[in-house]
């Protein structure tokens, strides 16, 4: 489907008050939500992506929100917009954590928020589930290692500053890969938890799961025990030294 700019104030009409107040908002909520977006300095809505909601292309949805691109100022950039069934019932304090990855050069850059919405920088790219079922040819190892290291660079440095993200364990949900990976979805991250980042990544990418059987087929993956005693070893102390470590038994220290 080809994707097309509707401007905020038409938002309030259907079909696209089903995106705006996903999945059924009161009128005066749509209004108010309209209003929240002028002053975020948001302009328009352009509707496009692999997620069909009602009919209407979007870039993606979750729990907490549909994400949709939009115009702001004379760029781009990621909308999050707050479920009306969310469980979270505002998107300020995900923003705030957001903030704080990204003083590592983390995740996507937040721009703006409110109660319902996060302007963040839009991640061009595909999920890394797709990505890596797309890498074929010469190559292909290289490109992967390459990938691999750099998200658990971006996983160690978010260790390093006591932010856990919360879902890495679901790792293929939550990597973009474009020129290079973006963690997103901040909505479960926590600076009052053990971190365990690299460990759930390294899992998640390594050991069990859709994806691992996968990279397997591209990358020769490293014994498994040989991989938990070293993820033990760190998440016992998470030193460079110890990280350092997991990298070398994964076969990534020389990408
Ligand atoms: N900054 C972004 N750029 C591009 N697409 C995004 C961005 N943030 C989220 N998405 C897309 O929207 C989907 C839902 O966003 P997510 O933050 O995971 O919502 P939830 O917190 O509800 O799980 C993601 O899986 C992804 O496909
Ligand atoms: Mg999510």
């Amino acid at each position: 489907m080809d994707s097309f700019s509707v401007p905020v104030s038409k938002l309030v009409k259907e079909p696209y008050s089903h995106i705006l107040g996903y999945p059924r908002a009161t009128e005066k909520e749509l209004k108010k939500r309209v209003l929240e977006l002028k002053k975020l300095g948001i302009n328009s809505v352009t509707f496009g992506g692999p997620t069909i909601l009602n009919n209407i292309p979007v870039l993606g949805k979750g729990y907490v929100g549909v994400v949709v691109l939009s115009r702001h100022g004379k760029g781009h950039a990621a909308l999050k917009i707050r479920r009306i069934d969310s469980s979270r019932d505002e998107m300020k304090s995900e923003a705030k954590l957001l903030k704080i990855a990204n003083t590592v050069n983390v995740g996507p850059r937040v721009i703006n928020s409110s109660k319902n919405f996060i302007v963040m920088e839009y991640v061009e790219g595909e999920k890394i589930i797709d990505w890596v079922k797309e890498l074929k040819g010469k190559g292909s190892a290289r490109k992967l290692r390459g990938i691999v290291r750099k998200i658990l660079e971006d996983c160690y440095n978010l260790d390093n500053i006591h932010l856990d993200h919360g879902e890495l364990s679901y790792i293929h949900k939550h990597v973009i890969v474009g020129k290079s990976p973006c963690i997103i979805d901040f909505e479960s991250a926590s600076l009052n938890r053990r971190t365990s980042n690299v460990t759930s990544a390294t899992q998640s990418i390594f050991i069990g799961s859709g994806l691992s059987n996968i990279v397997k087929k591209i990358i020769k993956i490293p014994n498994t025990k040989k991989m938990i005693e070293s993820l033990k070893k760190y998440k016992h102390d998470q030193s460079r030294k110890n990280f350092d470590n997991v990298l070398k038994i994964l076969g990534l220290d020389k990408v």
